[in-house]
């Protein structure tokens, strides 16, 4: 499969993102986020289905407990497991990490939900690098970041997921506000380029694998939507373009040479 596999990463490269499909990833993630729905929740819809938790947490009196950011992150032994599983599934080498952006001693795995309609659950249109380079947090010399983003809970036939294609070639302008930790996020206001971000076919049960510097931002739709993402260092993005490809073709059923 090398060609197909270059041709993969060939895509990456020109369009700043590459979809991949991955049952591994969906299926454990939504297992990790509906234990963690359960211990949010507490026991009154412990035994229900990720969906229902996620129902439950959306509505207005429950949704102060998913809000904040530091709610949203996974427990240390959950993140590192699930490097240590990423790892056994191929998909990251040893060499590979998640990354610390907040410094909390451990790799940062996040997820959001986002309540249907709500125009304020979403994260604006920015790049990732915008935060790395405002809030000068650093990855050792030589990696790269690829952001990984999966969404586990979302409509069927509409993307809750904006992008502009071949946007990580460009250098766009933005500015920044600063909240009360200290934290800087990018502002980015340039309507006419704002326009141009299109939904990307990101389904449940698929995987988008985006560059540092691809213009993206959240949508919400008339569904309740719960996603997790996190942010690789590599000093080989081919490679790891090319293990979730291969696994993607594993998981279409499709024999590789
Ligand atoms: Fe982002």
């Amino acid at each position: 499969m090398e060609s197909a596999n270059t041709d993969y990463h060939e895509t990456y490269r020109k369009n700043g993102y590459i979809i991949f499909r991955s049952k591994y990833l969906f299926d454990y993630f939504s297992k990790i986020m509906s234990n963690r729905l359960s211990e949010i929740c507490k026991s009154t819809e412990s035994s229900s289905g990720l969906h229902e938790k996620g129902e439950f947490l959306a509505r207005d009196d429950n949704f102060n407990l998913v809000r904040d950011k530091k709610n949203r992150l996974l427990s240390s032994q959950s993140c590192n497991e699930a490097v240590t599983s990423l790892i056994e599934n191929h998909l990251l080498s040893e060499r590979d990490f998640i990354t610390d952006e907040e410094c909390l001693g451990y790799p940062n795995i996040y997820w959001r939900l986002v309540r249907k309609n709500s125009q304020t659950d979403v994260g604006p249109v920015h790049a990732d690098k915008w935060f790395w380079d405002l809030n000068e947090w650093r990855i050792p010399d030589g990696y790269q970041r690829m952001k990984v983003w999966i969404p586990l809970i979302q409509s069927s036939n509409t993307s809750s997921f904006l992008g502009l294609c071949e946007s990580h070639l460009e250098n766009y302008s933005y500015s920044h506000l600063e909240d009360d930790g200290g934290k800087r996020r990018p502002s980015f206001t340039q309507a006419e380029i704002i326009a141009k971000l299109e939904p990307l076919p990101v389904y449940s049960g698929s995987v988008i694998i985006f560059h540092d510097e691809f213009l993206h931002g959240g949508r919400s739709t008339n569904t309740t939507r719960i996603s997790i993402e996190f942010t690789v260092g590599t000093m080989n993005p081919e490679m790891i373009i090319n293990s979730f490809a291969q696994s993607s073709i594993m998981d279409l059923g499709i024999q590789s040479k």
